[in-house]
């Protein structure tokens, strides 16, 4: 059940030097939100801008989100300090389908990692095999990292030299048999893990991160298209209604 909220934030961690982790006191989204979902939240400019729930911590009614810096939104919203009153519509989008999963490969690039931790927490509690790659550009860019991981970095400064289909490459028959993989990350991240995932025999889950104004299936700037059995080939679906999480087999890349 989405709908608007005033929250506040209760804290603000930096986790490196373009990135903040933002605790959000809002019991309803804490205790709805499922990993995969997303909220929008304002910034003081036109359009609330959305990302993924990263954590949420239901006794103390907060929720957590990550934000990485790259433009002027994302800028005000690094600047929120604890006890500022802030407007969040969420929890928005479909989560994970974890319906039968007793075994998972999770894959995180760049601020993937932020639902790839929601849901890496949430299967663990659950009692499901969970292991998890994480793809960084270089040691700097490294958070949310625990030594279970499987850790790679472009530079090679930190863990694997390479991307996360070296990661993913690196693992034991064991842990790959049977497992279901849900990725979130760049797009051409997406497609190469999918692809890996195919060729294992893998289902192949993917979280779209399509630019977005409304959030909530109104607008129609978020499209994704799938395949279809129609004249056309495909339909468009609503990134933001329809997703973000999408089977990766049904997306035309
Ligand atoms: C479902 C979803 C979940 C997301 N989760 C997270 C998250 O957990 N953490 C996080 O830091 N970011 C996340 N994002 C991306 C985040 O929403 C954008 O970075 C943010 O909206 C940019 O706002 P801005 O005003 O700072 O940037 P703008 O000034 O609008 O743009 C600055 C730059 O960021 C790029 N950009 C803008 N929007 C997106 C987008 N949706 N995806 C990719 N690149 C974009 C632009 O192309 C441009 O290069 C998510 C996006 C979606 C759709
Ligand atoms: S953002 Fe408006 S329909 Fe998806």
């Amino acid at each position: 059940m989405k709908q608007e909220y005033k929250c506040t934030i209760d804290s603000v961690e930096m986790l490196n030097s373009d990135t903040v982790y933002l605790g959000i006191n809002c019991p309803d989204i804490a205790l709805n939100a499922v990993p995969g979902q997303f909220v929008n939240i304002s910034c003081g400019r036109f359009l609330k801008r959305p990302f993924g729930i990263a954590d949420t911590d239901k006794d103390k009614g907060l929720f957590f989100v990550g934000v990485k810096i790259v433009g002027e939104g994302t800028r005000l919203i690094s600047e929120f300090k604890a006890g500022d009153e802030i407007s969040v519509l969420g929890p928005l989008g479909n989560g994970f389908d974890l319906t039968g999963v007793d075994k998972a490969i999770l894959v995180s690039g760049g601020t993937g990692v932020f639902p790839i931790n929601f849901l890496s927490k949430h299967l663990k509690a659950s009692g499901v095999e969970t292991t998890v790659v994480q793809g960084f550009r270089d040691q700097s860019q490294v958070i949310l990292n625990d030594p279970s991981y499987v850790l790679t970095t472009d530079s090679g400064d930190a863990g694997i030299k390479g991307t996360c289909i070296d990661g993913l490459d690196s693992l034991d028959m064991s842990k790959i048999e049977g497992a279901t993989v849900f990725c979130v990350g760049p797009i051409v991240m997406m497609k190469f893990v999918g692809l890996w995932a195919r060729n294992k025999g893998l289902k192949c889950y993917v979280s779209m991160e399509q630019r977005m104004a409304c959030g909530i299936g109104i607008c129609l700037c978020c499209i994704v298209k799938v395949k279809a059995d129609n004249e056309d080939g495909y339909y468009n679906k609503r990134c933001c209604k329809d997703g973000p999480v999408f089977d990766y087999e049904e997306v035309i890349w």
